[in-house]
């Protein structure tokens, strides 16, 4: 291993990260902060011992062939690591690390936003004050629906959804739940949690539905045209997880239908591509993918990106790598 190893930094981190990324390592930054180019990223995999990416690096097999034998981690800056082919990775040798924990109560922080946001109608209220069109209170006016006392259904209870829960309940909120596997009862009895098997029995019995588990290749529209069908018309979506667990597309359709009554979107099917038909619906909110966005959190972020590196750097197992079989 080289007394100082070789670092690319695909985009612009929190100014203390980057600076001590500096002090410990040979860096480059990429200091006009916009997302390497297929070519420039198979360029800097050539060169570099390790490479810290983000999801936007699309990180995938062909990309990984193009990578120079040095390249011996991928430490991503962020939790989710579903653009980058671990498998392949660890094919050849390259290990993979993420940045779980830190940015949970932060993302909790948002979706719960966002459950609140769109049955209170907060969009369209900032929206009608912004135009200058408001004439003031009136019995009717701006109507939404309550949380407190409804049925919250989070699909996917790890880290981020369990936050979610607390928090919901602290709302007033009757906590349900599906995922791979059940919890703990001493966990599930704390949140007054329902656990279903069935993903479909839990969405048709749901008033808001809150996407919280990872995007892998079992995920991946795991909320179809199928499912999404079974919600009830007065239901509400709300994702801050990723895109491509939900097909946007039927979601699209329904919300326009009023099959559904709302949803709540902080990530996107073919980010940073976002439908116009979304965009143009009064029902749903639309937030950039910012949901682990705070200071804290991106700060938190870097220190484990800097762990991560630097114990691999001293010869031991980077606390927070993932395997394939995390998928
Ligand atoms: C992550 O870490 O995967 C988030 O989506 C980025 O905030």
């Amino acid at each position: 291993m080289p007394d100082r190893l070789s670092v690319v930094v695909t985009r612009r981190l929190p100014e203390p990260v980057e600076t001590r990324l500096g002090e410990l390592f040979n860096v480059t930054l990429n200091e006009t902060d916009v997302p390497m180019s297929r070519d420039a990223l198979a360029e800097a995999m050539k060169g570099a011992d390790v490479l810290v990416s983000t999801l936007t690096d699309e990180i995938d097999q062909r990309m990984l062939a193009q990578a120079g034998d040095r390249l011996k981690l991928i430490a991503n800056y962020g939790a989710g690591f579903d653009h980058i082919d671990v498998a392949t990775a660890r094919q050849r040798g390259v290990l993979v690390t993420n940045t779980p924990g830190v940015l949970t109560d932060d993302t909790a922080d948002m979706t719960m936003a966002l459950i609140l946001a769109v049955p209170r109608r907060l969009k369209e209220g900032a929206a009608k004050m912004q135009s200058g069109e408001w004439d003031g209170w009136s019995p009717l006016g701006m109507i939404g629906h309550r949380v407190t006392g409804k049925r919250l259904g989070i699909v996917g209870m790890g880290r981020i959804g369990q936050a979610v829960a607390r928090r919901a309940k602290a709302f007033g909120m009757q906590i349900h739940y599906h995922n791979r596997k059940r919890l703990h009862a001493d966990i599930e009895n704390g949140l007054e949690a329902t656990y279903w098997e069935s993903l479909d029995q839990m969405l048709a019995r749901t008033d808001v539905i809150s996407i919280n588990c990872p995007h892998t290749p079992a995920t991946y529209h795991l909320l179809s045209a199928r499912r999404l069908k079974l919600l009830k018309p007065t239901a509400y979506v709300v994702n801050t997880a990723r895109g491509e667990i939900v097909d946007e597309n039927a979601l699209i359709r329904m919300l326009k239908a009023g099959e559904i009554a709302g949803a709540a979107l902080d990530v996107f099917e073919n980010e940073a591509a976002v439908s116009p038909e979304l965009r143009d619906l009064p029902n749903v909110m639309l937030l950039p993918h910012m949901g682990s966005a705070t200071v804290e959190g991106r700060v938190e972020m870097g220190e484990k990106v800097l762990i991560n590196i630097k114990t691999f750097a001293d010869g031991h197992r980077p606390p927070d790598q993932v395997l394939p079989s995390m998928l």
